[in-house]
């Protein structure tokens, strides 16, 4: 793998995926590692990330200089960059002047790293100090107007680096230039595809389970979907997928699950459907956190119950069901600290933490992948496009989407709605623009309108497009205004008992995307 030594910044995350863009598989590291344990992974190339820190200031992070005498290509990258310079014999200065934002750089001589890139680009800088010398026999590439040195590189000694971030789309040529330095200066193949990810993950699954039985709790979502289709393809009739339809899903979704999945992907189902039970539970309950309190929990009951089932009954002809699959990906291991350990408790907790006689291992054949390239091995795996680009949707489904008691009366109505409003959101393309636009029946609180002759006493609903990186942070997304008539008057023609539709305008914070 490429190693990217995260020095604590944003960025290490974004320069993974961008090595992954250019076909080449790549591992975020601390960079507390030890130099002998990141050379013990082999690496074809190394590259040390941004960070937040001064390399003058106190207890910034260094770099071993035992690394760069190992022969392994290193690219060095804004604090990289610096701390690089620093250990190597170059002169970092705190000059004061800082470069923050659209920085324009002036390539002298395009080497190995900047080669194609042009005379002046446009790059992202964001730093305060600056390299004033490169070390000796290195080559200076480029120069910005607050970097006396912005690029370097040493060709024989496979080093180099640069102060601006390629990895982030406003630097103009920051992908050629680290393509150039994986392709170019590492020689590295790119050869990093969904097809060879998949063929990958197969031997290790099999590897894994051997001729055991394995059992994966299917919600519907990217996530679990590919996971369970990715195993299926391993093992076939070993896997037993267990979906649980608590009654709170969408039009259309269980269907997606029950019949369109099963048929592209040919997984063996058990699907519990619990709609009375659920209804049952939250009959009277209006709190929103009582009301996620008890989805959570009837779930896992239902999860337990079913599960024990499928224990019981799969492991009859020989092969004990020892292993659940989970959808864990690259970025929950990262920010889980990366240890096998650490992201093992995480996940295992996602499912609730299971009783004592149900104690699986897990199998997570996501745990290397950032979300897009889930989407891309889940749509070469057949799995359907409804399902790969489904957009987020809360465990606890349209049960904290009702402000008020949930009834099946109630959840036929804003599901009426809901259908509407992704019917016309998709029908104008915003699908990609837009996040996910939770459509909330305000069930407690009733309006008067005018329909044909009379008067009506009906139910607001409420529509919350939003746009966002991660759902930690959110915008209302501008739907435009044409769009927004037609989801109007289509749900107040065709949905009974809703008679006014509005629109939720507050970013996040202070509104979280959910109303409950
Ligand atoms: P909030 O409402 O906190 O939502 O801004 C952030 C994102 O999380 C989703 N969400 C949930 N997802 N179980 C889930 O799996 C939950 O209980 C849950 N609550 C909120 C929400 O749809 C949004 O994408």
């Amino acid at each position: 793998p490429v190693l990217v030594v995260d020095f604590g910044a944003q960025y290490a995350q974004l320069i993974a995926r961008r090595v992954r863009e250019a076909h080449v598989f790549s591992v975020i590291v601390p960079h507390t590692m030890p130099v002998p344990d990141m050379l013990a992974k082999d690496p074809a190339a190394i590259i040390l990330s941004g960070g937040p820190a001064s390399v003058y200031a106190e207890g910034a992070p260094s770099v071993d200089p035992a690394l760069f005498e190992a022969g392994v290509p290193v690219l060095g990258i804004c604090y990289g960059f610096q701390a690089m310079a620093r250990a190597l014999g170059g002169t970092v200065a705190h000059t004061g002047t800082r470069e923050y934002g659209g920085t324009t750089v002036n390539v002298d001589e395009a080497g190995t790293l900047l080669h194609g890139c042009g005379q002046a680009q446009t790059t992202w800088m964001s730093h305060g100090d600056a390299v004033h010398e490169a070390p000796a026999g290195f080559q200076v590439l480029a120069t910005s107007p607050g970097s006396p040195v912005a690029a370097f590189e040493h060709v024989e000694r496979r080093l180099h680096g640069m102060q601006w971030h390629p990895e982030v789309k406003h630097s103009e040529r920051g992908q050629q230039a680290l393509e150039n330095f994986l392709y170019r200066a590492a020689g590295i193949e790119p050869n990093w595809t969904a097809g060879n990810v998949i063929a990958d993950q197969i031997a290790a699954i099999r590897d894994q389970v051997g001729d055991a039985k394995v059992i994966c709790a299917l919600s519907g979502g990217v996530d679990s979907s590919v996971a369970a289709a990715l195993v299926q393809q391993a093992i076939g009739d070993q896997l037993t997928c267990v979906f649980v339809d608590h009654g709170l899903l969408r039009t259309g979704e269980a269907e997606q699950v029950e019949t369109d999945f099963v048929a592209a992907t040919g997984v063996k189902l058990k699907v519990v459907d619990a709609e009375q039970r659920f209804l049952t539970a939250l009959a009277g309950v209006s709190d929103p956190e009582t009301k996620r309190k008890i989805i959570g929990r009837e779930f896992i009951r239902v999860f337990e119950d079913a599960a024990r089932e499928v224990v019981a009954t799969e492991g009859e002809g020989g092969g004990e069901v020892k292993f659940l699959v989970q959808g864990t990906l690259y970025p929950d291991v990262v920010e889980s600290g990366g240890g096998e350990g650490a992201a093992n408790i995480k996940s295992h907790h996602n499912v609730g933490g299971l009783p004592d006689d149900l104690q699986f291992a897990l199998i997570e054949p996501l745990r290397t992948l950032f979300k897009d390239e889930v989407r891309a091995v889940g749509l070469e795996l057949g799995v359907p496009e409804a399902i790969v680009w489904r957009q987020p949707f809360p465990g606890p489904g349209l049960g904290i989407r009702i402000v008020g008691e949930v009834t099946a009366e109630r959840l036929e109505t804003l599901r009426g709605a809901d259908l509407i409003a992704r019917e016309e959101l998709t029908a104008a393309g915003l699908d990609r623009e837009i996040w996910q636009c939770p459509v909330v029946l305000l069930a407690d609180v009733r309006s008067v309108g005018v329909q044909g002759d009379g008067r009506t006493y009906g139910h607001p609903v409420v529509l919350r497009p939003v746009s966002s990186d991660d759902a930690m942070t959110a915008d209302w997304t501008r739907v435009p205004y044409d769009v927004l008539a037609r989801i109007s008057t289509r749900i107040t023609n065709e949905v009974p008992d809703v008679n006014r539709v509005t629109v939720d305008v507050t970013s996040k914070p202070p509104g979280t995307i959910e109303w409950e």
